[in-house]
């Protein structure tokens, strides 16, 4: 196993006398989709934030390409190159899909936008996910489907050149063939050299574009295994707290 991008150990994270983090581990690696799946109370959104600076853990390590980090801010996840992508996608509908890409750090050139310099990164990025259902960067994101609102969330983090891409639920709110696209993208950002996280419901998603799967069960990460060396019916199983698997895969 490589080094991991990203290695969270033991983290705790408390609210007054709840324990919702009860010392989690976690690793993601540069090229690989890890998916992060546990019931509803389970934790994930919690971990996440502590990851994304939002709201700290209160103890535990991260590790950050094996140095430890401290991740008390958004902008200091951001200078490590952690994007979070939220399920409600913040993007601004009234701008169209280059200005969304550089929202907040539009590229300057003289006091004003250079507008030509990001609509070609903004194309780069597109074409680094091999985007093709986007027919013009200038389209306002309000015309788009959710399927390319996904996609215009996750080329953002292409476009900030992210090292480690959170996904909290990116299928959630579309059909059938739409799914499918953003999990091809899922699986071409990770090609690209991002470690992916990935937080989902539907384990048919997980097992269609994740490498590794960890379940958090009440705030005890009870399972930390490969795709391939486990099935969905052993993942709900860990999800529910009927199953428990003592040996973390190496
Ligand atoms: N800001 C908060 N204050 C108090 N309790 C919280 C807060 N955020 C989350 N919790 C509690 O922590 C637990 C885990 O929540 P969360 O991380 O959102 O779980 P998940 O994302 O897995 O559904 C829940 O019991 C939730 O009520
Ligand atoms: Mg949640």
């Amino acid at each position: 196993m490589s080094q991991p991008i990203v290695e969270l150990r033991g983290v705790t994270k408390s609210f007054g006398p709840v324990e919702v983090l009860k010392g989690v581990d976690l690793t993601a690696e540069a090229g690989r989709v890890t998916a992060l799946v546990g019931d509803n109370g389970a934790g994930k959104s919690t971990l996440i934030k502590g990851l994304a600076g939002v709201q700290p853990y209160d103890g535990g390590e991260v590790l950050f390409a094996g140095e430890a980090v401290s991740l008390h801010h958004p902008r200091e996840a951001a200078r490590l190159g952690i994007e979070v992508v939220y399920q409600d996608l913040a993007l601004c509908d009234n701008l169209d899909i280059v200005q969304n890409m550089f929202l907040g750090r539009e590229e300057m050139a003289t006091g004003t936008f250079d507008e030509g310099r990001m609509e070609a990164e903004a194309a780069r990025a597109l074409q680094t996910l091999s985007v093709k259902t986007v027919k013009s960067l200038r389209q306002k994101v309000a015309s788009l489907s959710g399927g390319q609102r996904q996609t215009v969330a996750i080329a953002r983090s292409v476009v900030k050149q992210a090292k480690v891409v959170i996904l909290d639920e990116p299928t959630a709110a579309l059909g059938v063939a739409q799914t499918a696209q953003v999990l091809d993208l899922v699986r071409r950002l990770a090609d690209s050299g991002v470690a992916v996280i990935i937080i989902s419901h539907n384990l048919q998603d997980v097992f269609a574009v994740a490498d590794d799967i960890n379940v958090l069960y009440l705030g005890t990460m009870t399972a930390r295994i490969q795709a391939k060396d486990t099935s969905p019916d052993d993942v709900v199983g860990y999800i529910t707290g009927t199953k428990t698997m003592t040996e973390v895969q190496a």
